[in-house]
């Protein structure tokens, strides 16, 4: 493994949810022996770093965020020592590893709460939020909204209530217990001595309630992550901390901690956080053959400390949350992707890229283009580098989350027994048509065209490392925008739409150069020179233009 604190700056990131992606021995679940069987498959893709969804012993009612013991592997998932062997064989192949480090809440069936709930006087009683009224903390939202009416549940041996962000069954620790804080960092430890890059910090806004407050992004809450970070530091100084505070974005810098006045002040908090606020803007964006949106909230970003990084997305394992837009366009959202009554879920829409995007391939290389060319490290949700499709009729968020599709065979090459959720057959998306072992073979196929984006962009410093200038909109239909530092300068033009546009930019400062488009889409450009540069693009055309 190549030593570079630093380097999730350019960095690849790949999601996996363990249980669908590939199972070894044939009880219809992904496990970690399955996926280190697939490593060589995401070292070809270019992969830099692996997430893996919880993998902890759980009763699965929120498919393993509701964690019952933190020192364990889930029993379908395999060992401890099947999780060492998968770390150290990423490692071999220089790819990294991060697991979930699930903070705010256990499971109810967590021994902690078993014995919170008991009585009163337990030792644990302290280890949760509890109260004799479901009146505090009113200005707390409900996140699961179309399951749970209320942050507080009464739990019948005691009159008591108790506190809880999301599923009933999980219910919120309590961080202004010591020893809570204290035991979750020795949680920290405990996985970062198995060998681990780091962690995505689940759910982090709500660690703390303060009444008056809606309970995010609370003073108090950053104070222990800046200590969790410390902690990092101190021990493990390669490791990283990804945030996952699905908030705006000047509400999301504070976890980059640093000094909001000065970037050259290195963040003390979160390595990273997830751009929550621009992803269903690249949606709209697509929709309406409309750059406004993406420009103007990347404009409302703050810049963030030299050694943090955003991590950017277009889907991942969740609904495609629509908690950061307005109201006016959450419904317009609603509209233009979620046509179908089972599409909508809680403030969000459970589907994936392909389908969200018409399963039209230049809409979902212009997607990803986008996601791989704005600033932050990119990451890729599993499946969606073959342009999987989704279940919308299954449980919960599972239809988002069915197995991955490896090849045309029976079981899709994911597992020899019924799968744990029904495998995608379907004319358009199944696993007959859309798999891994086809793509491999057809040099026109989108995992090639996926895993020439990341060879490029890994080739490319200055999109992990540039500033980022937003070329004036004089076509809206147009995304374009400048990543440079010093040395290197690329322009990255998007065309928004399914007609051809034409858009000129005063490119001046690079006059003499002749472009090269890094993805090798177009043969030959004209010089650049003092006179507004004209670029034709086709509908839903991108280009990568190295112009210094
Ligand atoms: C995060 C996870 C989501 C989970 C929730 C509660 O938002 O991404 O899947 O349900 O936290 O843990």
């Amino acid at each position: 493994m190549k030593t570079d604190s630093l380097w999730y700056k350019n960095a690849i990131f790949y999601e996996v949810h363990l249980r669908s992606f590939c199972d070894s021995n044939g009880d219809g679940k992904g496990d970690l022996p399955g996926l280190t069987s697939k490593l060589d498959y995401l070292q070809e893709l270019g992969v830099d770093c692996l997430w893996l969804l919880p993998m902890f012993p759980s009763p699965l009612k929120d498919d393993g965020y509701d964690i019952a013991d933190y020192h364990h592997i889930h029993p379908d998932y395999g060992t401890v020592e099947d999780f060492e062997r998968l770390v150290s064989e990423a490692h071999a192949r220089g790819m990294r590893v991060i697991a979930d480090l699930v903070l705010n809440h256990t499971s109810d069936l967590h021994p902690w709460f078993v014995e919170s709930r008991k009585s009163k006087d337990s030792p644990y009683r302290d280890y949760y939020v509890w109260s004799d009224s479901d009146r505090k903390y009113k200005e707390a939202r409900i996140i699961f909204l179309d399951t749970e009416s209320s942050n507080w549940t009464l739990d019948p041996a005691t009159n008591q209530y108790y506190w809880h962000r999301f599923y009933s069954s999980q219910p919120d620790l309590n961080y202004d217990n010591p020893v809570v804080a204290d035991t979750m960092i020795d949680v920290l430890r405990f996985w970062m001595d198995k060998g681990i890059d780091g962690f995505r910090a689940d759910a982090v806004p709500y660690l703390f309630e303060r009444e008056g407050t809606n309970c995010e992004n609370l003073p108090e809450t950053h104070d222990y992550l800046k200590r969790v970070r410390r902690v990092l530091n101190e021990e493990y100084p390669e490791a990283i901390l990804l945030g996952e505070a699905n908030q705006w974005p000047w509400d999301l810098r504070p976890y980059f901690g640093g000094d909001e006045a000065d970037p050259t002040v290195p963040g003390n908090e979160f390595h990273m956080a997830f751009h929550f606020p621009v992803m269903p803007r690249i949606f709209k964006a697509l929709a309406l053959g409309d750059a406004t949106d993406v420009i103007d909230i990347m404009h409302k970003t703050p810049a963030i400390p030299h050694n943090s990084q955003w991590c950017v997305f277009l889907r991942n394992h969740d609904e495609l949350t629509l908690e950061m837009v307005t109201p006016e366009d959450r419904e317009l959202m609603w509209k233009l992707y979620a046509p179908h009554p089972r599409m909508p879920l809680n403030l969000g829409i459970r589907r994936r890229l392909a389908p969200l995007l018409d399963n039209d391939r230049r809409k979902i290389e212009l997607a990803n283009s986008i996601l791989f060319t704005l600033p932050g490290a990119p990451i890729i949700y599993y499946g969606d580098e073959i342009g999987m499709g989704d279940n919308i009729f299954l449980f919960d968020r599972n239809g988002v989350r069915t197995p991955m599709q490896w090849t045309a065979e029976p079981g899709a090459g994911f597992s020899t027994a019924e799968p744990w959720a029904s495998l995608i057959d379907d004319a358009e998306y199944g696993y007959q048509k859309i798999n891994v072992a086809a793509q491999q073979n057809d040099p026109a196929s989108l995992f090639n065209t996926m895993k020439h984006f990341v060879s490029v962009r890994k080739a490319t410093p200055v999109l992990g490392w540039g500033a980022c200038d937003f070329m004036p909109l004089t076509n809206k239909a147009v995304l374009a925008y400048l990543r440079h530092t010093e040395r290197e300068a690329v322009l990255a033009v998007h065309n928004l739409t399914g007609r051809p546009q034409t858009v000129q930019f005063d490119l001046s400062e690079f006059a003499g150069r002749v472009p090269v488009d890094l993805l090798g889409r177009r043969d030959s450009l004209p010089e650049i020179s003092t006179v507004p540069y004209g670029i034709n693009l086709e509908p839903f055309d991108y280009l990568w233009l190295k112009v210094s």
